[in-house]
C-alpha cells in the first residue's frame, strides 16, 4: 500500500502514466539500450491535500555533475529573479548584515542580485556543473544536498538565516520532512521562507500535466504547504501568485506567531475549494481532461503528417519528457527538437528519442508548425522567432487547449 509521503495516509493513484524515462534524461544513441525508466503513478491525499508521485528516482540520478537545466537559459526568468530578490531586500530583510540562503540556486540567477550589492549569502545545489557557473560568478555555493543536517552545519559555520528562498526545487523533494525541518532550525525567529513551484490550482485548471515528471515529487497548494509546515511550527503568512512556469505560488513562510499573516492566505484556501481541489473527483476529472489532450494532440500530429507537413519541437523541456512519452510522439512526427542549451544539443530526447539540435537549425529552414514544448516561455520565444511566423509557420500548443495559433 502506497502511503503519503507528508501524512503517511493510504493513497491510490488518479492517473497512471506508465513507465517513464527522466524529464531531463537526454541521452546519446549508445545509451538507449539501457535507459533509466520508473513507473510515474500520481496520487491526492485527502487526508492532507498533498498531490505526489508514488514513486520517484534517487536523488543521485536526477541531480549530477551533468544536469541539463541551466535556469540562466531564460531572460524573463532572469528579470523575474531579480524582481523577486528585490522584493525580498526592500520588504523582508533587516538592515544589520542580513544573511539568505538558497536551496537550489543552480547558475546562480537570483543569488547574483545579492552578491551585487554585497548581501551575505549561500547557494546550495548537488547539480556540480551547474553550481560551477555560480561558483564561477562569486556566489558562495555549497555543491551539497539541502537536508537538516547541512542545515544544522550551515547554522555552526554562517549562524541562522533571515531568509531562506527556494524556487521550482521545493516540489522536487521527496524526503521533505528533512526539508522542512531543516528550515526550521536555520531560520531564525524573526527571518522569512520564501519558495514558489507550480501551483496545483493552475495544473488542474489548464490540464497541463507535462508539470508531472520525475523530478516534480509534488504539486502544492496553498492547503497541502500550510498543513506540511504546521507540524514544524511554521505558519503561511502571505501567498504571491505568480505567472511563471505556466502559474506559480509563492508561499511566505515564518515561524509561528513570529509575523502578522497576510488575508491572502484564507482568500487563497477558499479559492481552492470552490475549485475543488479537496474533492477526489476532481483529480478523476483531471485525468479525463489529460486523455483528452493526449488524443487532440495525436491527431492533430497525425493529420499534419498525412498532409505532408514538417513540424519541428521548439524547447527540449523536462516537461516534454512527458507529453512525448505519454503520448507517443515519435521523430516521425516531430522531426527534430531546438533548444538553446548547449549540454542537450546534438543528444535524444529521453524515451522518445528525438533529436535536440540548436536553434540555428529551426531558423536555416523554417518548417510548417513549431510544437511549442516550453509553452512557459511563450511571450520570449514568440518575441525571439518573429521571423517564424512572418515566412507563414505556425505554432502548436496544447496548454490550455490543443491549437494551432493564427
Ligand atoms: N532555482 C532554479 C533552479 C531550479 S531546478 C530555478 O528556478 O530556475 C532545481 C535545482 O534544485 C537543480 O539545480 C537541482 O540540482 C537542485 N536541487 C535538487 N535537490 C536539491 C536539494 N536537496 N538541495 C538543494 N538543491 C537541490
Ligand atoms: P523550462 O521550461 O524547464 O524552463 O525549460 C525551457 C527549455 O527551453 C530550456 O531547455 C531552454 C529552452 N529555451 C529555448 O530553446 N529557447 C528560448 O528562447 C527559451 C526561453 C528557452
Ligand atoms: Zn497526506
Amino acid at each position: 500500500m502506497n502511503k503519503c509521503l507528508v501524512c503517511s495516509a493510504s493513497l491510490e493513484p488518479f492517473i497512471d502514466f506508465g513507465c517513464m524515462p527522466l524529464g531531463n534524461g537526454f541521452l546519446r544513441p549508445e545509451q538507449f539500450g539501457d535507459e533509466y525508466h520508473f513507473p510515474m503513478k500520481v496520487a491526492f491525499c485527502a487526508a492532507c491535500g498533498m498531490v505526489q508521485l508514488l514513486h520517484q528516482p534517487d536523488r543521485e540520478r536526477m541531480f549530477h555533475e551533468h544536469y541539463a537545466f541551466f535556469s540562466g537559459t531564460s531572460r524573463y526568468m532572469a528579470l523575474h529573479f531579480k524582481a523577486f530578490a528585490d522584493h525580498v531586500m526592500a520588504d523582508y530583510l533587516p538592515d544589520n548584515d542580513p544573511f539568505v540562503v538558497e536551496m537550489g540556486s543552480n547558475d546562480g540567477i537570483m543569488l547574483r542580485n545579492f552578491a551585487a550589492v554585497d548581501i551575505r549569502h549561500l547557494g546550495i545545489d548537488p547539480s556540480k556543473n551547474v553550481a560551477q557557473v555560480a561558483i564561477d560568478k562569486g556566489i558562495d555555493t555549497v555543491t551539497e544536498f539541502f537536508d537538516v543536517e547541512l542545515a544544522r552545519r550551515i547554522v555552526l559555520e554562517h549562524g541562522q538565516a533571515d531568509a531562506f528562498l527556494a524556487a521550482n526545487v521545493m516540489c522536487h523533494i521527496p524526503y521533505i520532512h528533512s526539508i522542512v525541518e531543516g528550515i526550521g532550525i536555520l531560520l531564525k525567529p524573526g527571518g522569512v521562507v520564501m519558495f514558489e513551484d507550480p501551483y496545483l490550482g493552475d495544473v488542474m485548471e489548464k490540464s497541463s500535466y507535462d508539470q508531472l515528471y520525475d523530478e516534480h515529487t509534488f504539486l502544492f497548494s496553498v492547503t497541502s504547504i500550510s498543513n506540511l509546515f504546521d507540524r514544524y511550527g511554521m505558519e503561511v503568512i502571505d501567498v504571491e501568485p505568480q505567472v511563471t512556469h505556466g502559474g506559480s505560488m509563492r508561499y511566505v513562510i515564518a515561524h509561528r506567531g513570529a509575523r502578522s499573516v497576510s488575508p491572502n492566505v484564507a482568500r487563497q484556501r477558499q479559492r481552492e475549494h470552490d475549485q475543488g481541489l479537496q474533492l477526489p473527483e476532481s483529480y478523476d476529472r483531471f485525468r479525463r481532461n489529460c486523455e483528452e489532450s493526449r488524443d487532440k494532440l495525436m491527431a492533430l500530429l497525425r493529420s499534419l503528417k498525412a498532409q505532408g507537413k514538417r513540424v519541428v519541437g521548439y524547447g527540449a523541456t523536462s516537461k516534454s519528457t512527458t507529453i512525448t512519452n505519454y503520448c507517443g510522439i515519435t521523430p516521425d512526427l516531430v522531426e527534430f527538437i531546438s533548444d538553446t542549451t548547449p549540454i542537450k544539443q546534438g543528444t535524444f530526447s529521453p524515451g522518445a528519442h528525438i533529436p535536440v539540435r540548436p536553434d540555428e537549425e529551426f531558423g536555416r529552414k523554417y518548417p510548417d508548425y513549431a510544437l511549442l514544448f516550453a509553452w512557459n516561455h511563450a511571450k520570449e520565444i514568440m518575441e525571439n522567432e518573429k521571423a517564424f511566423r512572418a515566412s507563414g509557420g505556425k505554432w502548436i500548443v496544447y496548454v490550455p487547449q490543443v491549437a494551432i495559433l493564427d
